[in-house]
């Protein structure tokens, strides 16, 4: 009798040569050190200090206190295995006060950081913006003023001088419509501003400090350059799912890869405080080739009709556009668990922008973890990141350009206005005493990386 072994190729879903698995975080999430070696104020120190903003009171002042662990912090990475880490850099610690003299203290930081990844055989993946603006430009306007967004190209030039010759892929912004809508608009987010037409202001500016950021970039010889959004498909009847995913997906890619405001968009921004910020040019400016596009993925919403609703704050000119409250499995964020719109996302951006690749440069879940006897069980995110990542290789397969996954995140955090009681990590961050502990998730992600795959 003949026994033949089974085909290990058809057991496994295996994901393409040389796809990039890793993790992520950003700066004021985990790095603390907030006023150490010359580090200026940002406009989430101050948000994080005001009480009421926070849950908790929590602040990022130590957070996982990344910014003197980070070299043990690597070493965790490489024994998972990780190919790829994406950080944020801080405009605060680089330059105090977002213009002007450049703390040297702050770029070798990351200099450090940067080599330390390389010894370890981890790709560095730096975001330039990751919501920490240096408070002093606030206090001139933050990004509802123009001046922001060339501030911003010339910080983005500064640190691609100090680490181009090493950083593999260059992000500018991690999602700006988060930044602009939820900093300006519904203000839960720093500087908590609630002024819906300096929402359209800032969004406009982010975009141009991107395009403004990208060509600095080009001309120092940047190899990858970026763009991150926060990408959710809006499920519902098109008249109420259009305008939200105008808002907050269309008005970034459009801008971005076609040099174009969609007209529905610039409709509901005219109404908020005009148009006369967009100057002629301007989108020229922002439509600069990207090489990824960054998805950051963890839910879809559904909206529905109901004639006399109020506007979300997020959502300014949507009256009559309701949310609706999740119906099936969610996370501790509330968040619906929903892997296959992912798939969708992934198909749709490479149908719209076959120019770009794909790199998912967030996902991932925020559960309540509790160590037992020097492990963390954390089935529900293992399940999280099992589905998405099976999803994400059913894109492949009907024909996604998708390069990489990155983890939100590898460390737990401070998440933003939930503070550190929303715990997104693969490791178990004992805030108290700084250690930490893989969790389950994260022995079960060393493993996929190992095997670039999945059984079936
Ligand atoms: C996206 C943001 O980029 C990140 O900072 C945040 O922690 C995660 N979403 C989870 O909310």
């Amino acid at each position: 009798m003949t026994i033949t072994r089974p085909d290990t190729r058809q057991r496994e879903l295996r994901f393409p040569d040389g796809f990039v698995w890793g993790a992520a975080t950003a700066a004021y999430q985990v790095e603390g050190a907030a006023a150490q070696d010359g580090r200026g104020p940002s406009i989430w120190d101050a948000f994080s200090h005001t009480p009421g903003n926070v849950a908790n009171g929590d602040t990022g002042d130590v957070a996982c206190d990344h910014y003197h662990r980070y070299a043990d912090d690597v070493r965790l990475m490489a024994g998972l295995g990780l190919r790829a880490y994406r950080f944020s850099v801080s405009w605060p610690r680089v330059m105090p006060a977002g213009r002007g003299p450049v703390n040297a203290a702050g770029l070798d930081f990351y200099d450090r950081l940067v080599d330390e990844l390389l010894g370890a055989g981890i790709a560095p993946y730096a975001t330039l913006y990751h919501w920490d603006l240096p408070l002093a430009l606030e206090r001139t306007g933050g990004w509802a003023a123009r001046d922001t967004a060339a501030r911003f190209a010339e910080y983005a030039a500064i640190v691609h001088d100090r680490l181009g010759d090493r950083v593999a892929m260059w992000t500018t912004l991690n999602e700006p419509w988060l930044i602009a809508f939820l900093g300006y608009a519904w203000g839960i987010h720093a500087p908590g501003r609630t002024e819906p037409a300096a929402a359209f202001r800032a969004a406009h500016h982010l975009l141009l400090g991107h395009g403004l950021a990208t060509t600095a970039l080009r001309a120092g010889g940047a190899r990858q350059v970026s763009l991150t959004f926060n990408l959710s498909p809006i499920e519902g009847p098109e008249e109420a799912a259009r305008p939200v995913d105008g808002l907050m997906n269309r008005q970034f890619l459009e801008p971005a890869l076609r040099g174009r405001y969609p007209a529905d968009v610039l409709a509901i921004a005219e109404r908020h405080g005009g148009l006369g910020h967009i100057r002629d040019g301007d989108l020229a400016l922002i439509d600069q080739p990207i090489d990824v596009i960054g998805i950051n993925y963890y839910n879809p919403s559904t909206v529905s009709l109901r004639p006399g609703a109020p506007a979300n704050p997020a959502f300014p000119g949507t009256e009559g556009v309701h949310f609706e409250a999740a119906t099936g499995p969610t996370t501790a964020m509330g968040w619906p668990i929903v892997p296959e719109a992912l798939t969708a996302l992934l198909l749709r951006l490479s149908r719209e922008y076959p120019e770009a690749g794909l790199l998912v440069t967030e996902n991932g879940a925020a559960f309540e973890d509790t160590p037992r006897e020097g492990a963390v069980p954390d089935p529900d995110r293992v399940a999280y990141l099992d589905g998405h990542l099976r999803a994400a290789h059913a894109a492949i397969e009907a024909g996604a350009d998708l390069r990489g996954y990155l983890v939100w995140s590898l460390l737990d955090n401070f998440e933003w206005h939930d503070g550190y009681r929303r715990r997104f990590g693969i490791v178990y961050v004992d805030f108290e005493t700084q250690r930490r502990l893989p969790k389950d998730s994260a022995l079960w992600y060393r493993d996929v990386i190992r095997r670039n795959g999945l059984p079936r």
